[in-house]
């Protein structure tokens, strides 16, 4: 068995996630970059591998349990554990009305349905196909990308800077999600393995135009997250080393 850590991260060709794999390769971490597109995944590996970067492509779409079966398949076979699991791919599928995202009076039930199936649902299904290899890594670290739009305690108080920022289906996914952390952490709690939630921050990607931070700032909670120390955080909601409220 390898002696260098292994991490899979979904949703890796681009963004928080291509740069997650970036840093974490950076200290020597084998990274698996996660792709539905083949070209994109292979392209992305190509580019860290460039760099000096042990970077493998795997197929895997989180809404497709043939390829997330295969993965799983392929990475046991070839390494026999996982020590890092980020669970980054995501999507935001609100529509918009007049420029502005539609009110949940207005967002389909389909809307919520497609966000929750690759939000939520499917993470779940991912992680559950991932944990046994996960156990078997000594010190097994899984990081769900969430978002402070998740959090319930924020969106309800008028003083939070997220108040009147709301993207109903997408956010409402990350709450779901934001509670399966704290269920799954709770079950693991007297194992090695850790388990928590990143939000990465306002990031500038194809997800938000309006981001405020680089991808290198906002793949640094997944990282910290990824290479936790046995004393760290087990089902918390972290940005930047500072906790916030669910
Ligand atoms: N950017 C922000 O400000 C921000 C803030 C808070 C939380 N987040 C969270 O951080 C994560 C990464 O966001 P980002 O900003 O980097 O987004 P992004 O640039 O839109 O990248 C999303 C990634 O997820 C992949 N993806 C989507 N659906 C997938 C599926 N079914 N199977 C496999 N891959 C899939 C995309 O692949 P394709 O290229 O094939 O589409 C892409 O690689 C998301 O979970 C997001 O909710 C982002």
């Amino acid at each position: 068995m390898s002696e260098k850590k292994i991490a899979l991260i979904t949703g890796a060709n681009r963004g928080i996630g291509f740069e997650t794999a970036r840093q974490l390769g950076q200290q020597g971490i084998t990274v698996l970059l996660g792709a539905r597109d083949a070209e994109k995944g292979k392209a992305a590996a190509e580019t860290l591998r460039a760099e000096g970067i042990d970077a493998e492509f795997v197929r895997l779409d989180v809404d497709d349990a043939a390829t997330r079966a295969a993965a799983r398949k392929q990475i046991e076979e070839k390494y026999g554990r996982l020590d890092i699991l980020i669970n980054n791919a995501g999507v935001m599928l609100d529509e918009r009305e007049n420029g502005a995202i539609q009110p949940p009076s207005r967002t389909s039930a389909e809307v919520f349905r497609r966000t929750f199936e690759t939000n939520f649902f499917n993470v779940v299904a991912l992680t559950q196909e991932f944990l046994p290899l996960v156990k078997k890594a000594a010190a097994g670290r899984i990081v769900f990308l969430s978002s402070i739009l998740g959090s319930l305690a924020l969106h309800a108080d008028p003083a939070s800077p997220i108040y009147d920022f709301k993207v109903p289906a997408y956010d409402i996914s990350k709450t779901a999600l934001n509670g399966y952390v704290v269920h799954l952490a709770h079950e693991l709690r007297e194992t090695p393995v850790k388990v928590n939630a990143a939000h990465p921050g306002s990031v500038l990607t194809e997800m938000n135009a309006y981001g405020e931070l680089t991808v290198e700032e906002g793949a640094k909670t997944s990282v910290d997250l990824a290479t936790l120390s046995p004393r760290g955080y087990n089902g918390k909601l972290i940005h930047l080393g500072q906790e916030l409220p669910w």
